[in-house]
């Protein structure tokens, strides 16, 4: 368990706890220990000051009685002076043997002193150091050289205790202590505390996209919590609510798909029946109804193809802008026209597209392929014969625009804005009688949005109709 708990990724609201009280510990860690180290010195600083100027103040003494050697008076001098200054003065001749002692019997008299501080008088210069003694804790030396104008050279020493200070800084750094181990408690509840509030707004996000992935495509979350999280959150419900209307247009697709299979099928087998129960066994007859059976098969054949070919133009994935190859408008397009001509002619409608300067846009040219040749289709298809279609290709400002424009029966405003959904037809009976499935315009729209653009519609029924592809035009 422990092992699983380590090796996996640790949780949110814990990282950032440890970081947070680690942060805290440190800053108040080295912010006190900084402040006490800084205290103390400022501290000893002081002290040092006062007890190299009792030295001095001893100095001066020992220069006053007589000529400062070994003796009664001299002993006594510096007795009175510790009983007076607290501090315990010993004088050094220059030959660096203790000649003096304010505590009597002294240890040290006549003996060497080997303290750094004592050769540093000898040589005329102030000194002073800290020791820790075994029973007496810290003890400060302050050494200052014997003026030599009463006696030949020689130092004095003087050593105080710092004991109160020692327990003073003892003291501070227990109180340290325990200010740091409240302020490492109260940051990590803090921390603690933040954390959880940062983490379960995720926690939340996380729980909502579980049950997305599991089909409930109803879910979504409070965006509460931080700036970012509540973005998240709200992008989260903005893409939820788009998978449920993708996953409901799939549907409506899926459903209306069927419905205009179902026309052409049954039709199949009721010719099919008929067929069957006709005992007449009259040739023409049974041609007639194959032939039935045949443009039903063609009508299906024409809806699967449709179905396909809009499948297959919104799974392509567009590229970014800017990589695709410049493409010519009127050479293509008078191409395709010239191709549907034909076409325009056995409808008794006349075909023509004006010319023009070159205009460039950026995009694969099937597209505007796919485009060109469903507008002219259905205009030449709706265009009563002896009518007229004409196409346009011009640049406006930054746009390239393709006119499709037509003398046939027009379509009413009620129809307008519905003609670029699926399986919408302004005219069901006739579009069915010429074939068409309703496709045609939403496969077109499709890849005028894969080119960057779209198409706009204008018509007055009666007098025709006009179909406008807009796309940026680029440069050459
Ligand atoms: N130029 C036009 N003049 C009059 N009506 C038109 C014209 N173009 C389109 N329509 C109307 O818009 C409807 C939708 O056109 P769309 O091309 O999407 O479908 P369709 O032509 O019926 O079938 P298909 O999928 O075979 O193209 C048509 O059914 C028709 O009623
Ligand atoms: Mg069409």
């Amino acid at each position: 368990m422990k092992g699983r708990f380590l090796r996996g990724p640790l949780p949110l609201a814990l990282q950032l706890t440890l970081a947070f009280t680690l942060l805290v510990a440190a800053a108040f860690g080295g912010g006190g220990a900084f402040l006490t180290q800084g205290l103390q010195e400022r501290q000893l600083a002081v002290r040092t000051d006062e007890v190299l100027a009792k030295a001095r103040e001893a100095a001066a003494l020992v220069g006053q009685t007589q000529s400062g050697r070994e003796g009664p008076g001299l002993s006594q001098a510096l007795f009175t002076y510790q009983q007076q200054k607290g501090v315990r003065p010993i004088v050094i001749g220059s030959d660096g043997v203790v000649v003096g002692d304010s505590w009597l019997p002294s240890p040290f008299l006549s003996r060497r002193l080997e303290l750094p501080e004592v050769q540093a008088a000898l040589a005329g210069q102030e000194s002073a150091g800290l020791r820790r003694i075994a029973p007496d804790g810290l003890v400060l030396y302050a050494a200052v050289p014997l003026r030599a104008g009463a006696n030949a050279a020689g130092a004095v020493l003087v050593s105080a205790s710092l004991r109160d200070l020692d327990q003073q800084f003892a003291v501070l750094k227990g109180q340290m202590v325990w200010v740091m181990a409240g302020a490492g408690l109260l940051s990590l509840l803090l921390g603690w505390g933040l954390a959880r509030t940062l983490a379960r707004p995720l926690e939340r996000l996380a729980a909502a996209t579980t049950e997305l992935a599991r089909g409930d495509l109803g879910v979504r979350v409070d965006p509460g919590g931080s700036l970012e999280t509540a973005a998240l959150g709200h992008r989260f419900n903005r893409m939820a609510e788009e998978l449920a209307l993708v996953e409901q247009q799939r549907r409506n697709f899926i459903g209306a798909a069927s419905h205009e299979l179902r026309t052409p099928v049954a039709s199949i087998r009721s010719l099919g029946e008929a067929i069957i129960s006709d005992d007449s066994a009259d040739l023409a007859i049974y041609r007639e109804y194959v032939g039935d059976i045949l443009t039903e098969c063609d009508q299906a054949a024409h809806l699967v193809d449709r179905m396909l070919e809009l499948t297959r133009l919104e799974g392509r994935i567009r590229p970014q802008p800017g990589v695709e190859e410049p493409l010519e408008l009127v050479g293509l397009i008078t191409a395709v026209v010239k191709g549907l001509r034909p076409l325009a002619h056995s409808r008794g409608v006349d075909l023509a597209i004006a010319a023009s300067d070159p205009v460039w846009i950026a995009g694969e040219s099937w597209l505007v392929e796919t485009i060109v040749d469903n507008l002219v289709e259905n205009a030449t298809k709706y265009t009563p014969p002896g009518g007229a279609v004409w196409v346009e290709v011009a640049r406006q400002g930054a746009e390239a625009r393709v006119t499709v424009s037509d003398t046939g029966p027009g379509i009413a405003p009620e129809h307008l804005p519905h003609l670029f959904e699926r399986f919408y037809r302004a005219d069901k009976s006739r579009a069915r009688a010429t074939g068409g499935v309703g496709l045609g315009l939403s496969i077109a729209a499709e890849a005028a949005v894969q080119l960057g653009g779209r198409i706009m519609v204008d018509s007055t029924p009666g007098k025709g109709s006009r179909f406008t592809l807009v796309v940026p035009a680029a440069a050459p």
